[in-house]
Formats: structure tokens, C-alpha cells, sequence
């Protein structure tokens, strides 16, 4: 019997996260998966480049749900994806990550009496006001088969109440994608007119509601970073959420390059070459973790602790003297020994695949 499997992307962390399972599950005439792009990302930079770059081939389905609030958003998913299933069920629908793709169609899908299966599940930052946060513990509430990156999100799923039977500790799907992209990195176009090359630099991304939406703190984020120009350069590739307030602000701040979000292949080219990355997001630190790289993040807790006791990351809130004492060891050379957490070895979605061929069919 064929196995239908839905799988599930609308962020650009999840396109970067299914590129090698998509392909062993395609090769296998056992499954017949359904790439179900959810539209959550439609802009050429956040999308279309991804699935360029990545060689993801076309999805079957996409249901152009776009932007909107938070609930609006999960509730134009859930009613587009409904809409695939009442038409035709899957035996599995496969969500990764903790966006609002993953939650509404985990959701979905078990109305319909289908298994949930999440990769990257276990992961808790403990802030419920991350909208991320919410999404892992409800996605992670109705899942039946879990996929994690470490051992530790295997013990939280544990400590709730979760069927160690169910649970995979796989290592981290993100890091196979960067293993196999690794020699294929491009030059951004600017490296060269900037020098970089034979300069210190540090990259910046910033796009979390807690550091860009409130002017005030985004500003003091900025003005730091302005003074440390007089030191190293300082790259920012942005989100495009926040293009109008960069617009209005760049030439205040005009010591720092501003760059548009670069695509996947060009930013891990600019961070492999950098001094060290200042960042909010989460899957960066897992990148930057694996290329030894140092990475400072301004938010006060993390999903991904392996980064920090493992990895090259720390985190340090918005506390403004520790971002610059770290600067400076940065420029100095003296950041902690790091290593690569376990099984992030490039063979994490063959693990998952082997797994799903075991119980699926
Ligand atoms: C989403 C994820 C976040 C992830 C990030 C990676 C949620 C809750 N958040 O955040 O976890 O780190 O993706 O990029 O799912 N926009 C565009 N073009 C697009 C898509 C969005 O301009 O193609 C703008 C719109 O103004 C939109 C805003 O970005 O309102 C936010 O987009 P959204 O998908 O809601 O969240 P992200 O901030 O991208």
C-alpha cells in the first residue's frame, strides 16, 4: 500500500529544513508525498530563492495564504488546507519547526483523524509571549510521532507526558542542508566592494516583535551597534517586515550596512566568512553552531540551550554592556571553544526516513 504524506512548509526555516527527507521520501515508491507550500512566505527572498538554491522541486499544493495577524494568518492556513483534505485525505501529514504553518496544519490534520508528525518537536524557550513558543507546545500537544535535535527536547516531551515509543532524537535536518550546501556558498555581490575579505565584520539579523517592533528598544539595538563600527563593520541583513523602519532610520544610523535578507546560499557565504554573528533568531544559532562561529543573541531565553553549552552561542537579553564586552572579545579573538552537538552529522533526515519506512508502511 502507498503512503500519502503531507509535508508541510510556509517559512523559510522550514524550506531549509526538508530538502533532503523530500528527496529520499520522492525516491521511494512506497510514499506519494504532497509538498504543501502554505504561502506564509511568498516574497522572491524569502521563498522562490529557497526553493531555487535548495533544488526543493515544485510543490503540489500551494494554498497563497500570505500575511495577515497572528490568528489571521493560522486561520486562512487551517480553512486552505482543510480544503486539500476534504477533498483527499493523507494517511500522515509531516509539520516542522514552530511557525504558524506547523500549528495550523498539525491542527487540521488531526481533525481529520490523521497523524501528526513534527520534526523539530521538544523544543521550549518557556516565553509564551513568542509566538513560536505557542505553536511548538500546542503543535507538540496533538503530535504522534516526534522527531528531535537533541536529547535534551527528547527529555522535555518526556517530562510532559509523551510516549518515549513515539519519540526519535534524529539530530537536526537544518545542519544536512548546510553540509550539503557548504561548497556551493556564494559570494554576495557587495563582499568584494566592501573589502571584506581583509576586514573584521559581524552580521546582524534582527526580526523578532520583542527587539523590532518597539521603536525605542530597536533604536538603542541600533545606536550600539552604530558605535561599533568605530571597531568592525556590521553588516544587517533585514527581514523585509521591518523594511519601512529601516528605510526611515538607515541614514541615522548610517555607520552600519544595510543589506535586504539575503538569499540562503549568499548568507551562510557572508556568516562561514564573518567574525561573529549578533542575531534573535534560533536557527541561525544552529547554523553558526556548526560553523564554529561566534554568535551572540539578544533574547532572554532559547529553545536551543545545545547551542549555548555546546555550541559557540550565548545569549544576553538586551543587556547593552555584555553586547559590547562580547564585541570586543570577539574582536580579540577569545571566544569559548565550541564543538557540533550530537548527530548534527549531515545524516539526520535519513534517520527520520529510515524511521518512517519502519512504522509507516
Ligand atoms: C516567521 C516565523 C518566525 C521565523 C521567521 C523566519 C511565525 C510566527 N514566525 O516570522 O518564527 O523566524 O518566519 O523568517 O510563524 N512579509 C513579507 N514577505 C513575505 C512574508 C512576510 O514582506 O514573503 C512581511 C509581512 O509584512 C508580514 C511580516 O513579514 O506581515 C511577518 O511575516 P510572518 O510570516 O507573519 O512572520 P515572520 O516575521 O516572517
Amino acid at each position: 500500500m502507498i503512503m500519502i504524506i503531507d509535508l508541510i512548509v510556509g517559512a523559510r526555516p522550514n524550506f531549509v529544513k526538508i530538502v533532503n527527507l523530500l528527496k529520499l521520501l520522492d525516491a521511494d515508491k512506497f510514499f506519494k508525498v504532497r509538498l504543501i507550500h502554505t504561502g506564509q512566505h511568498y516574497a522572491n527572498n524569502l521563498s522562490d530563492i529557497f526553493f531555487k538554491q535548495l533544488n526543493i522541486r515544485n510543490p503540489d499544493f500551494n494554498l497563497k495564504s500570505g500575511s495577515g495577524s497572528q490568528s489571521f494568518q493560522t486561520a486562512k492556513i487551517m480553512l486552505n488546507y482543510e480544503k486539500i483534505l476534504k477533498k483527499n485525505k493523507s494517511n500522515y501529514t509531516i509539520v516542522v519547526g514552530d511557525v504558524n504553518s506547523t500549528l495550523a496544519c498539525s491542527l487540521v490534520a488531526k481533525k481529520f483523524g490523521i497523524k501528526v508528525i513534527h520534526i523539530e518537536s521538544g523544543l521550549r524557550s518557556y516565553d509564551i509571549s513568542m509566538p513560536e513558543e505557542i505553536n511548538r507546545i500546542v503543535t507538540d500537544s496533538i503530535t504522534d510521532i516526534f522527531f528531535t535535535t537533541s536529547i535534551e527536547a527528547k527529555k522535555i516531551l518526556i517530562s510532559e507526558g509523551k510516549n518515549k515509543k513515539n519519540i526519535y532524537f534524529v539530530g537536526n535536518t537544518m545542519i544536512d542542508t548546510l553540509k550539503l550546501n557548504e561548497q556551493k556558498l556564494i559570494k554576495p555581490v557587495f563582499f568584494d566592494n566592501l573589502n571584506l575579505s581583509n576586514i573584521k565584520y559581524l552580521v546582524v539579523t534582527m526580526h523578532r516583535p520583542s527587539n523590532v517592533d518597539n521603536i525605542i528598544i530597536f533604536e538603542k539595538i541600533l545606536k550600539n551597534l552604530n558605535s561599533f563600527t568605530k571597531k568592525i563593520k556590521i553588516i544587517f541583513s533585514y527581514h523585509p517586515r521591518i523594511s519601512k523602519i529601516i528605510k526611515k532610520l538607515k541614514l541615522k544610523y548610517k555607520n552600519i550596512i544595510f543589506i535586504k535578507s539575503l538569499s540562503y546560499l549568499e548568507f551562510n557565504y557572508l556568516v562561514k566568512k564573518s567574525n561573529g554573528v549578533i542575531t534573535d533568531s534560533g536557527g541561525i544559532t544552529e547554523e553558526t553552531t556548526y560553523f564554529k562561529i561566534p554568535c551572540i543573541t539578544m533574547r532572554n531565553s532559547t529553545e536551543r540551550p545545545e547551542t549555548i553549552n555546546i555550541g559557540s552561542n550565548i545569549l544576553i537579553n538586551n543587556n547593552f554592556k555584555k553586547l559590547s564586552s562580547n564585541v570586543d572579545k570577539i574582536i580579540k579573538n577569545k571566544w569559548k571553544k565550541s564543538f557540533i552537538p550530537n548527530k548534527w552529522d549531515g545524516n539526520s533526515s535519513f534517520r527520520i526516513y529510515k524511521v518512517l519506512k519502519r512504522i509507516c508502511i
